[in-house]
């Protein structure tokens, strides 16, 4: 047995199996695979990627995305390695921590008392028009010609865009800064990695950049804000700065785009469910929690064990990684009655597609808003809208986030309106190429 094995599999009830998200086989039945998981081996080990456990069920990934004082998210120095390790990844990237993400303790505390405020449900509804008024310029584009890529032409350039306002960047920035991010996302694993993670360092460049400007000369923005903010009784360091700012992109644009992308597809394969929605706009909120539910945009994350302990039966060693399925969870029967169906009507919904715990969503206030400015436009404009299913593209690998590559549709044309927010036209995608 190498490093990182763990002999679970004689005559215990948590056995060893073979488990790799990032494949396209799981990408392709991943809710299926999550059900056998759930339903035989909801607590098993496997030794992939350095070895790890992995929790399926609704109870156990609670639990443990809560702490206990025990599972941390924190990414930390190994003198003896020379690496960072830990995080929220599995395996540990050998990056500086996500912050507030991959903290812990009194630093988490801090850094959340920093960034609250500004996400907020109010700060989230003072930003509504901006959003819509971005998805209004999007759908103009293409309204007349009857055809787009629902995933190009709007899921994706719209939380790009409202990412780089929200931070107080140059609106035409979001294709170099989100579309790295999204790439990533699904990409993970393949030749690619090398190819994108150089990509990412520009990422944290043109962050570290804007944060160093306004650090000089600060603006009424949020990098203003970050750059010259107090933690600890201390300023933010450069690299702190730099690390929330990158979280922050990190956070809400592949989520955003990959739940939105997933609701559109669905909507486009059920036209009565959309139809419900579009006679009934007070019940969207509703169905935006199952969409969240269902489709799990952030499928899996990581944690580390701080000391050797036992929850209701299952012991842990220090230092064991642990992957708490989320999208796992959120299809538990224990819980969710037919939790295989989407029902837009589901109420009520606990499900935990935001996090549970400490770490729970900084900016889910604005995911929401982002996905609902985005339907209301589609419902409002093109309401008919049929996928090229030959065409469409799921993500081909699942691993973390859930999405689609690419949703063509067709429609009733219609008129442009005008009167939306400025897109640098040279960063969208060229309609029809
Ligand atoms: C539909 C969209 C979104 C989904 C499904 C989602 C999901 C999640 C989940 C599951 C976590 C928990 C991470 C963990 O357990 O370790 C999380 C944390 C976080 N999210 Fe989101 N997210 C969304 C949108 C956003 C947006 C728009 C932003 C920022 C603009 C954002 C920023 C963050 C941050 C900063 C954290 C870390 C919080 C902490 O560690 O205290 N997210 N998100």
């Amino acid at each position: 047995m190498s490093e990182g094995e763990r002999d679970v599999s004689s005559g215990d009830s948590h056995p060893t199996i073979d488990f790799d998200p990032s494949t396209p086989e799981h990408a392709a039945r991943w809710p299926e695979a999550f059900r056998d998981l759930r339903e035989k081996h909801p607590r098993a080990w496997t030794n992939n990627q350095g070895g790890y456990w992995l929790a399926t069920c609704y109870k156990d990934v609670l639990s443990i995305a809560q702490g206990q004082g025990v599972f941390t998210a924190a990414k930390m120095f190994n003198p003896e390695t020379g690496r960072m390790e830990g995080g929220i990844n599995i395996p540990s990237i050998d990056s500086p921590a996500f912050i507030p993400n991959e903290t812990d303790g009194e630093a988490w505390k801090a850094y959340r008392q920093l960034l609250n405020p500004r996400f907020s449900p109010k700060a989230a509804e003072a930003k509504r028009q901006f959003a819509r008024g971005v998805a209004r310029t999007l759908v103009d584009r293409f309204i007349e010609s009857g055809r787009c890529d629902l995933v190009e032409d709007l899921t994706s350039p719209l939380p790009g865009v409202f990412t780089m306002e929200l931070l107080g960047l140059d609106h035409g920035m979001w294709l170099e800064i989100a579309d790295p991010i999204h790439r990533y996302s699904y990409t993970l694993q393949t030749d690619d990695v090398a190819k994108i993670g150089a990509e990412i360092e520009e990422v944290r460049r043109k962050l570290g950049d804007a944060l160093a400007e306004r650090r000089r000369k600060p603006r009424e923005d949020l990098l203003s804000y970050i750059a010259n903010g107090e933690v600890m009784g201390r300023g933010v360091t450069e690299l702190e700065a730099n690390q929330m700012a990158l979280m922050l992109v990190f956070g809400g644009l592949d989520t955003t785009t990959g739940l939105t992308a997933c609701a559109f597809h669905y909507l486009g394969l059920h036209p009565e469910q959309r139809r419900h929605l579009i006679d009934h706009p007070d019940q969207i909120p509703v169905a935006i929690e199952e969409f969240v539910r269902f489709f799990g945009p952030i499928q899996a994350l990581g944690r580390t064990v701080t000391q050797d302990t036992e929850m209701d039966g299952w012991s842990f060693k220090k230092g064991e990684r642990v992957m708490i399925a989320y999208a796992a969870a959120n299809r538990d029967p224990a819980v969710f009655d037919d939790p295989d169906t989407l029902r837009i009507d589901r109420f009520p919904n606990r499900h935990i597609g935001f996090g549970g715990g400490m770490h729970r969503c900084l900016g889910s206030f604005f995911g929401r808003l982002l996905i609902r400015a985005m339907l209301d436009e589609v419902f409002a404009r093109l309401p008919d809208y049929r996928i090229d299913t030959d065409r469409a593209a799921p993500y081909p690998s699942v691993g973390i986030v859930n999405g689609w590559i690419s949703i063509p549709v067709t429609f009733e044309p219609g008129p442009k309106l005008g009167g939306g927010v400025p897109i640098p036209e040279h960063t969208l995608p060229v309609h029809g190429a």
